[in-house]
């Protein structure tokens, strides 16, 4: 297929990429005519996932430095360049209050939803980059907004890593574009154990009436990715189906919601 943004014959590496939005959105790459190399610890799963993609692949975790800088390296051998970084994998544990976490599982939290993007687009950028340009999209999530029971430890590095977006594209323009996705509720594994046990009444609240599905986003980062966003860096991107916009109105019934629908401001002195 040729490519409508200007992507075709460019290389990309992806994170987490062998299920949930990784997966959709290296095939959405693949489908724009992007050179795909995928990585995840699964090794097998990693191995089929470049198969089907007629891509390259190199299993590992992301909290090992010594991967990253493999990765970076294997992604330019065998594509022979390396111009989208999408920082994808991430872990949403530990999971509790704040007063109870534990700083080896906190400090994990951080190592691969902050540290692991930072040591790749490092690396990516001495091997290709620097001297090639490029682009960047760090998964973020809308929630990072919010303030939520039990999510703390996964919300606070989310929002490193939405800073972590800014900065780098303050630091790496003109050369690199750096800018973040945020997706609401997505039907993947990841997010199973909110959207699965509730789902009507989820979709109900939703106002563009469904919860999300992995090409959703996937869609958003191969935009973000192509030179259609050539003007676009240090950009958050929120794809949430209309979540934060229901989020900031007032609760229903609440003494502001019966203000705003029952009152102007002409009725005061
Ligand atoms: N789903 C949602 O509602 C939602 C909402 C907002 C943001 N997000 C963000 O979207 C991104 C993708 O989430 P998802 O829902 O698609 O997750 P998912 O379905 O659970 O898929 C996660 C992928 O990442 C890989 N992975 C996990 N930990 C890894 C590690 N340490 N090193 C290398 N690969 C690792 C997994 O493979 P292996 O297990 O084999 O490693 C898998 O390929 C994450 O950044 C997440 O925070 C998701």
């Amino acid at each position: 297929m040729t490519s409508p943004y200007g992507l075709q014959g460019r290389a990309a590496v992806v994170t987490g990429a062998t299920r949930g939005i990784g997966l959709a959105v290296a095939r959405a790459l693949t489908e724009a005519g992007v050179r795909v190399c995928v990585t995840a610890r699964d090794a097998e799963e990693v191995r089929r996932t470049a198969a089907e993609l007629g891509g390259a692949g190199l299993p590992g975790d992301v909290a090992d430095p010594a991967h990253l800088k493999s990765l970076a390296d294997f992604c330019v051998r065998e594509l022979g360049r390396l111009d989208i970084v999408v920082n994808n994998a991430a872990t949403n544990q530990p999971y509790g209050p704040l007063m109870e976490i534990d700083p080896l599982a906190w400090r994990h939290a951080f190592t691969v939803n902050v540290e692991a993007p930072l040591r790749l687009i490092q690396h990516a950028w001495r091997a290709w980059m620097r001297d090639h340009g490029g682009t960047v999209v760090n998964t973020c999530t809308e929630g990072a907004e919010h303030v939520g029971p039990r999510i703390g430890a996964y919300g606070t590095s989310k929002s490193a890593l939405l800073h972590l977006t800014r900065q780098l594209a303050g630091e790496l323009a003109p050369k690199v574009r750096v800018n973040s996705v945020s997706p609401g509720l997505i039907r993947t594994d990841m997010a199973r154990f909110v959207w699965e046990p509730a789902e009507q009444q989820i979709t109900a609240a939703m106002p563009l009436g469904r919860i999300g599905e992995p090409e959703d986003i996937a869609r958003a980062v191969t935009w973000l990715a192509s030179d259609a966003a050539q003007w676009v860096t240090g950009a958050d991107l929120v794809v949430d189906g209309g979540t934060r916009v229901r989020a900031a109105q007032p609760a229903p019934g609440s003494a502001v919601q019966e203000a705003l629908r029952t009152r102007t401001p002409t009725d005061l002195p």
